[in-house]
């Protein structure tokens, strides 16, 4: 396996698009990718060279997976949302309704970088708009989780006794390492650790497998959070279902998005 910090023989167009990977630095690739890199020339070249409203419509439905992803977060959430403003359930209800937002914030904070534009002033608005995002939807996730566990607290019952509470746990650690590591990667001097700026850019494709995963985790705990007492109390089966397929045809659309070459997995 090549090192993650030095270009292979065959992998040279990878590594070097990773190199500059959503990082400011000079832009080495020359095919297209996304919507965002057919912008008028001089756009390209300084900066802003686009609005964030420019960036996120090009961007999050720049395709049909995208906009199939959009549609079911909006489906899965609307329902959810019903379901709680019909079954008020005092404290409790802030629990889905912060975790919610937070995985709208999360899924959309993935959901704008990809494809990855090509083009460096483009790409610096992605990042932006990504860390943007991510920081939003961190402190929410963060209040939603502490409202169940304190929630649980001061009615005496016990934590972690269900696959919902424990993948929400792991989502958490997985987040927090997550935003941790993106950090690292990103503000100097913290890219020390990786030996400078340069070889820190080449660790993004770590940031993004692991991202996936966190993203994987961020879907299933909500899945699984259907099959809870209080869920199975409060809604009928149609309306699980909704909310169900609404998350799997968003995490079906982010996966269909994947670049497997800015993984490191080459296609054949
Ligand atoms: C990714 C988002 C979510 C995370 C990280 C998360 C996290 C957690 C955690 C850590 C607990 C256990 C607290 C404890 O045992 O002290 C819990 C409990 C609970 N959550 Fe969530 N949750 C999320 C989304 C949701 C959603 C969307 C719903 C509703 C549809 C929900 C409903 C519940 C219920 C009913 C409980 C209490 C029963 C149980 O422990 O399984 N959660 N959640």
């Amino acid at each position: 396996m090549s090192s993650p910090f030095r270009p292979s023989p065959q992998n040279n167009d990878t590594d070097l698009n990773e190199r500059t990977s959503l990082l400011p630095g000079p832009s080495t690739s020359t095919s297209a990718v996304s919507q965002l890199d057919n912008l008028p020339q001089q756009e390209q070249m300084g900066r802003p060279s686009v609005s964030a409203s420019t960036y996120l419509q090009q961007s999050l439905f720049s395709d049909l997976a995208g906009g199939m992803a959009q549609l079911g977060l909006l489906v899965a959430m609307l329902q959810l949302w019903w379901v709680l403003y019909k079954h008020p359930a005092g404290l409790f209800s802030w629990h889905p309704a912060l975790q919610s937002c937070a995985i709208i914030g999360f899924a959309e904070g993935v959901l704008l970088l990809q494809p990855p534009p090509k083009n460096q002033a483009v790409k610096q608005k992605g990042l932006t708009l990504h860390q943007v995002f991510q920081f939003t939807a961190l402190p929410v996730i963060l209040a939603g989780s502490s409202v169940i566990i304190y929630n649980k607290a001061i009615h005496a019952a016990k934590h972690i006794t269900t696959w919902h509470a424990l993948f929400g746990l792991i989502t958490l650690s997985l987040l927090l390492l997550q935003i941790i590591f993106g950090a690292f990667v990103v503000y100097s001097p913290l890219t020390k650790i990786f030996g400078g700026d340069s070889q820190a850019k080449a660790a993004w494709k770590y940031h993004r497998i692991t991202g996936y995963l966190t993203l994987s985790f961020l879907f299933a705990t909500p899945l699984l959070a259907l099959d809870s007492d209080w869920v199975h109390n409060n809604s009928s089966f149609a309306e699980r279902l909704v909310i169900g397929s609404g998350l799997g045809v968003t995490a079906l659309g982010v996966l269909t998005r994947i670049s497997l070459g800015k993984l490191g997995v080459r296609r054949t």
